[in-house]
């Protein structure tokens, strides 16, 4: 087991990214490095994660922040509830009167969950708690052949009891970057070059010509499929936009006016000037735009803004309305 941990970490001071949140123990930064690179990876997140901490450099300013401003900057990134829930987690911090500095009290943070804690805790604060994300999971599943499919409760509490026996006690903060980096860097999905990997010697799948069977998942993600209509309804200058406030993807978010169907062949009167297949995590989005141009001045409509061509920016859209409107 040392002997794996102290593999791993000078793998690490070999062939570690220079990241910025690497350079900080500031646990906000480290926080919002963290929410950022859940389910996104280094180099989309990194501009993110650079214009993010410009913009609300403390806990303080994120907390006073406006949210159409936070979404605004998160625009593209996806899973939007990170933003808001980041952005409701700050004024939690700023009531409490400072940062939580233990790994129960951070996770009484909205949106945040083990992996966030255990990260934050180990990063900024040196607690010995190991994280586990799809990196370290898969890493842990080869090293010792895992069997338990690493999407169940199972699964997951055992790969956590194997970081937490590899990671060294006072050196959590290392090793748990290293088993990360290792797993995005060399532990990768397909083809992992083992033949050039240090813990090759030591990786049960390996021995047993199962790297690429493992980690074992249990159930596909079900995928919901979904129809919009978009109507752009504009006269040259401005167009409507209308703000989701339900409960459901993009919330916070602005669209144009939609109507959403049940099935694919519910038509409209006119034909569809483009249409697209969005694919999200748990949905497939079949989109359809209709435009409409109508004379000068574009009227109040009731849910609606009036909102110009040229003030477009200042809205957050969901990457598909971004795709529709190009
Ligand atoms: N992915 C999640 N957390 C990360 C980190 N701290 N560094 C690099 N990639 C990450």
């Amino acid at each position: 087991m040392e002997d794996v941990s102290h593999r791993l970490i000078s793998w690490y001071e070999s062939h570690k990214r220079a990241l910025p949140w690497r350079e900080t123990s500031d646990p906000y930064a480290i926080w919002v490095s963290e929410i950022i690179l859940q389910q996104t990876r280094v180099a989309q997140g990194y501009d993110y994660y650079v214009r993010f901490m410009h913009a609300f450099p403390s806990v303080g300013a994120l907390a006073e922040a406006d949210e159409d401003q936070v979404l605004r900057l998160w625009q593209g990134l996806g899973y939007y509830s990170r933003a808001r829930n980041m952005h409701a987690a700050a004024k939690q911090i700023v009531a409490q009167g400072s940062f939580p500095r233990t790994y129960d009290a951070l996770l009484n943070l909205k949106g945040v969950g083990p992996y966030t804690a255990a990260a934050i805790a180990s990063f900024a604060f040196g607690l010995p708690h190991a994280v586990v994300d799809g990196n370290v999971c898969r890493l842990m599943a080869r090293l010792f052949a895992v069997e338990e499919p690493i999407d169940t409760s199972k699964g997951k509490s055992q790969v956590e009891s194997l970081a937490k026996a590899l990671m060294p006690e006072e050196q959590s903060a290392l090793f748990n970057q290293a088993v990360m980096e290792f797993g995005a860097l060399q532990c990768v999905p397909s083809s992992p070059r083992c033949e050039e990997c240090p813990l090759a010697d030591k990786c049960l799948a390996l021995s047993q010509g199962r790297v690429e069977a493992l980690p074992r998942k249990s159930h596909r993600t079900k995928v919901t499929e979904r129809y919009f209509h978009y109507f752009l309804i504009e006269d040259g200058e401005s167009l409507y936009l209308r703000k989701r406030t339900d409960d459901d993807i993009w919330q916070g978010l602005y669209e144009l006016p939609l109507k959403e169907v049940a099935t694919q062949d519910a038509e409209e009167e006119m034909p569809p000037v483009k249409s697209v297949r969005h694919v999200l995590s748990h949905q497939v989005i079949h989109a359809s735009l209709y435009r409409q141009t109508v004379v000068p001045p574009l009227p109040p409509r009731e849910g609606c803004l009036v909102v110009r061509w040229s003030d477009l920016d200042d809205y957050a859209l969901p990457r598909l309305v971004q795709i529709l409107l190009e």
